[in-house]
């Protein structure tokens, strides 16, 4: 029995009825230490509060509301807000509703990237705009400043809780770990899974005109990280995609008359093949499989009827084919080559996406 237990029992008083502001509250409580303010304690972690009408009740930073009359709420303390599992001390706070719940705010971000910061978040007490808000604040970023991880999604796990730039030492299929690289990781995609993003130097629109030949423009995506990196990266996640797309004006993407890609991207494979050895297509497709169709050709929403890919209408409008790629086993994309853009009204302008991965593979 420790010396708190010995103070919680000289102050304890088990169940008190009270008014407030026209509801009844019923709470058992250690000690009222202001109008609305209780210190507690329990044992179990688990404190009872009961009310009769509306009216929500804060425990640190839980919130309880209730609706039903005399309905019990049954508040389980242990590490449900707090780092620490159980809790000495607590105070409770009974504020009356007026109109709607409580809401939350949505955290703020954390003080600091690593070595532990806070974040916090608030609600209003009453829907008087005036009124004061009750703020909780909770520890985060608890992680050193020079940890690393596999990938973002490990990162994840070791609470990173903002997108942020972070260490990562990925592991290559061969089990060899490289050295640790910076890289983007989103924790606000996919649900914040922790996604690991790899930049490059082609996300952007990039006009291309001039280029006749089948496949005769070539753009080398260039990583901001190794390319051993980035195929480790994509290899030890469990889904990996890359955006890419062509926008196109009188440039068709595949010369249906000679059986040949005018433009396309190539895959991993292509990265170890010399610099003026030939490439080959590794197809317009997206998605899964390697297959000579678009996107707009594998949900039969090209704009027109015949073609499998919009540029393949070769006219004088606009037009676009864009879709992620999500075959970890062609990704990355390493470059992407253009033709018949040779003639005065032929143009085009690729982009290309950062690889955005997650999960463990
Ligand atoms: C518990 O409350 C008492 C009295 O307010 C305080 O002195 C003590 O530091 C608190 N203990 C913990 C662990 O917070
Ligand atoms: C109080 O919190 C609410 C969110 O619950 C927010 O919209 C409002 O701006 C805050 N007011 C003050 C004064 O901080
Ligand atoms: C972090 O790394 C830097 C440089 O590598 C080093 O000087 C520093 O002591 C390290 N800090 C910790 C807490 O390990
Ligand atoms: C990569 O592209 C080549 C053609 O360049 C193709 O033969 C190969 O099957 C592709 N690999 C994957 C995994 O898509």
């Amino acid at each position: 029995m420790n010396v708190w237990f010995l103070i919680f029992f000289a102050i304890k008083i088990t169940v008190l009825a009270f008014d407030f502001s026209g509801n009844y509250f019923s709470v058992e409580y250690n000690q009222q230490i202001s109008e609305d303010r209780y210190l507690y304690k329990t044992e179990s972690g688990v404190s009872i509060i009961s009310c009769a009408n509306k009216c929500s009740v804060e425990i640190n930073c839980c919130v309880a509301n209730f609706d039903a009359i005399s309905q019990t709420c049954h508040l389980d303390m242990s590490g449900f807000c707090f780092s620490a599992p159980q809790h000495e001390n607590g105070s409770i706070t009974i504020r009356r509703a007026q109109g709607d719940w409580f809401n939350w705010s949505p955290w703020s971000k954390c003080s600091k990237t690593c070595e532990g910061g806070k974040r916090t978040r608030s609600h209003q007490h009453s829907n008087d705009e005036s009124a004061e808000n009750v703020t909780s604040v909770e520890v985060c970023h608890p992680f050193g400043c020079n940890d690393t991880a596999l990938n973002c999604y490990e990162w994840k796990t070791k609470g990173l809780l903002d997108s942020q730039t972070a260490l990562i030492e990925p592991i290559t299929s061969n089990g060899v770990q490289l050295p640790a690289v910076e890289i983007y990781c989103d924790m606000d995609m996919e649900n914040g899974a922790g996604v690991t993003v790899i930049n490059h130097d082609g996300e952007r629109d990039v006009t291309v005109h001039g280029y006749e030949g089948h496949g005769s423009y070539s753009y080398i995506v260039s990583y901001d990280i190794s390319f051993e990196h980035v195929v480790a990266i994509i290899d030890s996640s469990q889904f990996c995609r890359q955006f890419v797309r062509w926008k196109c004006f009188n440039a068709e993407i595949y010369d249906e008359g000679n059986q040949k890609w005018n433009t396309y991207w190539t895959n991993r494979s292509t990265a170890y093949l010399a610099t003026n050895e030939y490439k080959p297509p590794s197809g317009f497709f997206h998605g899964p499989e390697i297959r000579r169709i678009c996107d707009c050709g594998i949900t039969d929403t090209c704009q027109r009827s015949d073609v499998l890919c919009n540029c393949d209408i070769n006219d004088d409008i606009w037009r676009s084919d864009e879709g992620y790629v999500t075959n970890k086993d062609a990704l990355p994309i390493v470059a992407f080559f253009v033709g018949d853009t040779g003639d005065a009204l032929e143009e085009g302008k690729h982009f290309i996406g950062p690889i955005e991965c997650y999960g463990i593979a």
